[in-house]
């Protein structure tokens, strides 16, 4: 088997063509971002001036100190010592399945996915996709997962928040998941890059690390904190071996991070609390929106609500199809949505007919009014 992916990206490439083209992008994962000068505004007075002050040279591979002992605080059982950081969580994804998995080995993924958690095991070992149930508003089933474990079985990998459909697990599900990796000594390898904007706090999951000693918490500052462009992820584990075998690895790709964004990921931690809050309230206004749009067009989408992420995976009910919806949309008004044919699995049938929209971002309001205004000129 190669270690080479085998499938390009479907979404990175749809993403290529049009994240910087589309006049609206309805389909953002990350919420809104914010102007350098805006995130220096939020630095202490010491953090400020060690940033003006810094030498540009290489960094430590595991991540500066400070940003490492930082990451360690949004846990609640880790230290800087558990913590590698990486050139985003992508490059996080692609070391661990290197690391982790060999040719004899199995892994279990969900579908549908964030591609790079089944493509990237897929290119080493045999690997099985556990459905999320649309008809059971997209949950795991945990007997399915059981039913899928082989002997061989290294990792399971999950996604909550889950990208695309936001779904978070209940936390009795989540803890047979737990309890069945657990049982096997399987490493659980949990993406919680949507971790931080739920719906209501009570139902946010516990991060994998800080419940199971082979658990893996992936995140990073992309998504909740919208700051994609400091290329800072992190895993957080507890095994000291496979810490410095991942290490190891990272030699070979990144080497380490860039300073001056490990100190701007510094001080965005540090300001987490307000950062998170005008994110989170940006996503409740452009909820709201949505109910509203989606309430205009009840024939057209099944609507409801996700559970947390700043995306959702809306049905769609037009007798022309999701696939000729979004392109017409795209083409016609400028609004950029992913059908679900960019989330085609190798593992599973992906459900059909559904679109990602993502609501992250300031401009949704415009990316909603622009829809409506295409939509009831040519729909109605
Ligand atoms: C579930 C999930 N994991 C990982 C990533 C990669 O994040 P990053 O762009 O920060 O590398 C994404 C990005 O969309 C994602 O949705």
């Amino acid at each position: 088997m190669s270690a080479l992916p085998k499938r390009d990206f479907a979404l990175e490439v749809y993403m290529s063509k049009w994240e910087f083209a589309a006049k609206h992008h309805l389909t953002a994962s990350d919420a809104e971002s914010m102007p350098l000068v805006s995130l220096l505004s939020l630095a202490t007075p010491v953090d400020r001036a060690e940033f003006d002050r810094m030498h540009l040279g290489y960094t430590e591979t595991f991540g500066a100190p400070a940003l490492r002992a930082e990451i360690a605080r949004t846990y609640e059982h880790v230290v800087a010592d558990d913590v590698l950081c990486f050139a985003g969580a992508e490059e996080a994804i692609y070391a661990a399945m290197q690391v982790l998995l060999g040719p004899s080995d199995h892994a279990i993924t969900i579908t549908p996915n964030y591609q790079a958690a089944e493509t990237v095991p897929l290119s080493i070992c045999e690997v099985t996709g556990i459905p999320l149930d649309p008809e059971n508003d997209w949950n795991l089933d945990p007997d399915r997962l059981k039913a899928a474990l082989r002997p061989n079985t290294k990792v399971v990998s999950i996604n909550f928040p889950h990208n695309p459909t936001g779904k978070i697990l209940s936390q009795e599900t989540y803890h047979a998941v737990v309890e069945l990796c657990r049982s096997r000594g399987i490493w659980l390898f949990s993406d919680e890059v949507y971790r931080l904007i739920e719906r209501t706090p009570s139902i946010r999951m516990t991060q994998a690390v800080d419940v199971y000693e082979r658990g893996i918490s992936l995140n990073v500052m992309s998504k909740a904190y919208g700051l994609p462009g400091l290329r800072i992820g992190w895993l957080a584990l507890k095994d000291r071996d496979l810490l410095k075998r991942l290490e190891h690895f990272k030699h070979f790709l990144s080497i380490c991070n860039s300073g001056p964004s490990e100190q701007l990921a510094l001080i965005a931690l540090k300001a987490r609390a307000q950062i998170l809050e005008r994110n989170r309230g940006i996503v409740r206004d452009n909820l709201a929106l949505l109910d509203e749009f989606f309430g205009h067009f009840p024939d057209l989408f099944d609507w409801r609500r996700p559970d947390g992420s700043c995306v959702a995976f809306v049905r769609y009910r037009g007798a022309d199809g999701v696939e000729m919806f979004t392109r017409e949309l795209i083409e016609q008004a400028g609004v950029l949505l992913l059908p679900s044919s960019i989330y085609r699995s190798e593992l599973n049938p992906v459900p059909e007919q559904y679109f990602r929209i993502g609501f992250g971002r300031k401009a949704v309001p415009a990316g909603i009014a622009a829809m409506r205004g295409w939509l009831e000129a040519h729909r109605r």
